[in-house]
């Protein structure tokens, strides 16, 4: 036994070391966080393969990102190599609602022959933000993918921060949530500054909206735009709900509230009541700060959408935005029943949205934005061919910055100090080096966003239109997504004059195609 003598203190040695050395680096949050444990799950991952195929979950049986997914995202965030090899393991043919992408063998568009070309692609709206209605601050946002709204108080303050480092490198905008505008917040991301019915950050001490706050709020930070948020997919009807461990001392001085308890937001805005006292506040406020406004809703009943287009046909007030979030979508906290089973899931809810606007003549002065899983480029393609001009995505920049979908975001115990406000926690995560992340994933989005375009013939994704996707029934049958939710010629897409100022945007950039030039015989 005199070898063990020896051994077992260099083992230990070697033990401490390697966990000095996780404590250390600011690459891993979990490994930070977790010296030595948190490299099982780095292990686990990378033989986890050759290891599930004896074992337990498929690569498309987790939920709500499979494992595919998810491993699309870090690798995307890494910058590393995103393909999959083999061909897909989806079952394509025996899954009826499948969506297809119909390439076009000789499109207007040339897509790029190398996977890192258009890395750095340009991606602008197809729309004006605030531009149909003449906004003094109206403008065409540089990127159609846009961080989805998630307050620092659901996220952690080096979270909302590497978030939104990551949308200034990427040149994207940054919902606030409904948690109010944090200093985290302020680190050169352009703001969306999102209207809770508790309006944090702009409400005066008996939590009555203050417009004078929201108007220092806006004249502090780069707000470009606000949204009002009605609802969220994943609990409708319901107040935005912080749990009290949640409630750290920085929270409770932002949000103006006490500590330790739980921070409920009200069910509903106590500034308007219906469709006509909403259509004068949005006209109030866009007239107050000069920025486009917009609504972020869930679709469940669809009177109010009728109501709201008839008043914003008929008397000329109206929304510069509609944020439509999907049943699907992500939360900090809600009660199980709201988020599996109140509101429609996306693709549905928006395909009945869309129409109401169009058959008023409304849907090319509104940009649309879509949300609810859609920050994979298979779902997203969809939005955009269902007539979204924009994407706001969620846990998919969570997953860029370190998320592992523990789910455990209500309880404060998040291992990867992406959504809690314990320190030891949040301390493993690194906002510089997970917002070069964040902006990798943005971005690859919008490349990939932009090589289905090409494949489809088209210089940009919102001008994939509802006849280039078909929805699978199974084997033998395939129908085209316009028929599928009847909608008519055009729908989906932008005015022509818009179609025409993107496609000039997009030629701007050299044609793509890498091909050599035509021998002389096809020049003739
Ligand atoms: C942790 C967390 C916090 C959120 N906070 C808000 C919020 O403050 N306001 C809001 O409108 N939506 C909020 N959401 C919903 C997201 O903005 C988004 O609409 C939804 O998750 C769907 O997008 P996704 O599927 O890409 O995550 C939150 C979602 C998560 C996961
Ligand atoms: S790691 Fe888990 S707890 Fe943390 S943000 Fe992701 S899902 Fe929520």
């Amino acid at each position: 036994m005199r070898w063990a003598r020896h051994a077992v203190p260099a083992a230990v040695t070697a033990l401490a070391a390697l966990a000095a050395r996780d404590l250390l680096q600011r690459e891993h949050a979990l490994r930070r966080n977790f010296p030595l444990l948190g490299r099982a799950r780095y292990l686990l991952e990378s033989i986890g393969p050759e290891l599930r195929q004896y074992i337990v979950a498929g690569n498309n049986e987790e939920r709500p990102f499979t494992r595919d997914q998810r491993r699309w995202v870090y690798a995307s965030a890494k910058r590393q190599n995103n393909y999959f090899g083999f061909g897909t393991d989806n079952d394509i043919e025996y899954t009826p609602g499948y969506p297809v992408i119909k390439h076009r063998t000789f499109g207007r568009a040339v897509p790029a022959s190398t996977p890192t070309i258009g890395h750095e692609v340009r991606l602008p709206a197809a729309k004006v933000l605030g531009g149909a209605r003449r906004r003094t601050h109206a403008f065409r946002p540089e990127s159609v993918v846009t961080i989805s709204g998630m307050s620092f108080g659901s996220l952690s303050g080096p979270a909302v921060e590497a978030l939104n480092r990551g949308a200034a490198i990427a040149g994207c905008l940054h919902n606030t949530g409904e948690g109010g505008l944090s200093a985290y917040h302020r680190h050169g991301g352009e703001l969306i500054l999102q209207l809770g019915t508790a309006y944090f950050g702009c409400r005066d001490d008996q939590g009555r909206f203050d417009l004078a706050r929201l108007k220092d709020a806006v004249a502090g930070a780069p707000v470009r735009a606000l949204e009002i948020k009605l609802s969220q997919g994943a609990k409708p009807s319901l107040g935005g709900l912080l749990p009290a461990a949640k409630v750290s001392a920085e929270i409770a001085a932002t949000r103006g509230i006490p500590m330790g308890r739980d921070c409920v937001s009200p069910s509903r805005h106590a500034e308007f009541s219906d469709c006509d006292s909403l259509l004068d506040w949005v006209e109030l406020l866009a007239a107050e700060t000069g920025l486009p406004v917009g609504i972020k809703s869930a679709v469940g009943d669809l009177d109010f959408w009728t109501e709201l287009t008839d008043l914003m046909r008929d008397t000329g007030r109206g929304v510069d935005f509609v944020t439509i979030d999907g049943g699907e979508g992500g939360t900090g906290a809600a009660p199980l029943i709201f988020t599996d089973s109140v509101s429609l899931p996306f693709q549905q809810g928006f395909a009945r949205v869309y129409p109401v606007f169009a058959e008023r003549d409304l849907h090319e002065q509104v940009v649309f934005i879509g949300s609810g899983k859609l920050g994979l480029p298979d779902n997203a393609v969809v939005a955009f061919a269902l007539g979204c001009d924009m994407l706001a995505v969620g846990r998919e920049a969570m997953l860029a910055i370190g998320c592992i979908q523990a789910q455990k975001c209500h309880t404060d115990t998040c291992p990867t100090g992406v959504a809690t406000q314990n320190a030891w926690l949040t301390r493993g995560l690194d906002p510089a080096s997970k917002s070069v992340r964040a902006a990798h994933y943005i971005k690859t989005l919008r490349r990939d966003l932009m090589k289905v375009a090409e494949a489809c013939g088209v210089e940009h994704p919102g001008l994939i239109d509802a006849d280039a996707v078909e929805i699978l029934g199974g084997r033998t049958s395939a129908t085209p997504l316009r028929e599928v939710y009847g909608y008519r010629p055009g729908w989906g897409l932008p005015s022509a004059a818009d179609r025409k100022a993107v496609v000039e945007l997009m030629s701007i950039e050299a044609p793509q195609g890498g091909s050599a030039p035509p021998s002389p015989t096809a020049q003739g």
